[in-house]
């Protein structure tokens, strides 16, 4: 354990978001919120003041300074939006819905014998906003991929202009709701670093060093 990140203010996304269709369905996904919260827990243990803000998920509360429950995307995003002023460091670890329902029934959606068509429509993307602010925190983001990871983390950290991505490999029995979980770490001038299998537990304090090292390398060069 290190105290890398004493007194820097830290907000946390973590878990799924479920987009409602109506008073008894959404749509959702299998994030179970577990390494969200480990890296809450780490970031505290770090000595950082942590702001979750957790969609739907069944973890324990780790010891953060606030924990905000949330449902939606756009009630996460409200959220983070609300908080992140003065933040120091934004590390999006939910598995935030990228699209929702256009229409949410406020009755229960009939079966009238014929198929049923949704529409779906885009939902705000969390960490490309925190990460395009004016004034705007260390960002690190998460890169779930079922393929081709790296190439496709690599794109997400450009494209969404951030400090350090956090890639790992989903689907088959790994990444979601599961104990254990690997990471490659990449960086916008091309290093990289993984981090092997572990518990998400530990895996989240060697991410929590990480980050620590890259803040204090960028504001603290010398
Ligand atoms: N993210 C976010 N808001 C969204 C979608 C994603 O903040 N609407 C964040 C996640 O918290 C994560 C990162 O973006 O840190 C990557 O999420 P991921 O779902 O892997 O990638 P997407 O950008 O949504 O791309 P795709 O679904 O096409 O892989």
């Amino acid at each position: 354990m290190t105290s890398g990140l004493q007194a820097k203010a830290v907000v946390i996304t973590a878990g799924p978001t479920y987009e409602d269709l109506d008073p008894v369905r959404f749509l959702g996904n299998r994030s179970s919120g577990r390494m969200g919260f480990a890296v809450a827990q780490a970031a505290t243990d770090a000595g950082a003041r942590v702001i979750l803000v957790a969609g739907p998920c069944q973890q324990d509360c780790p010891q953060v300074s606030e924990r905000i429950d949330v449902r939606s995307a756009l009630q996460m995003r409200e959220q983070v939006m609300r908080h992140i002023e003065g933040c120091d460091i934004f590390i999006g670890c939910a598995a935030v819905a990228d699209y929702r329902p256009a229409e949410t029934s406020d009755k229960k959606i009939k079966k009238d014998g014929g198929d049923l068509m949704l529409r779906l429509v885009q939902n705000p993307d969390i960490l490309a906003e925190v990460a395009a602010l004016p004034k705007r925190p260390f960002t690190v983001g998460f890169a779930a991929e079922t393929n081709d990871i790296e190439t496709h983390a690599l794109r997400k950290l450009r494209h969404k202009k951030l400090d350090m991505i956090a890639a790992n490999q989903v689907g088959e029995g790994r990444g979601f709701d599961c104990c254990d979980n690997a990471l490659l770490l990449l960086y916008p001038d091309g290093r990289k670093q993984p981090l092997p299998t572990q518990a998400k537990c530990s895996l989240a304090g060697r991410l929590v060093d990480e980050i620590a090292a890259e803040y204090q390398r960028i504001h603290n060069p010398h």
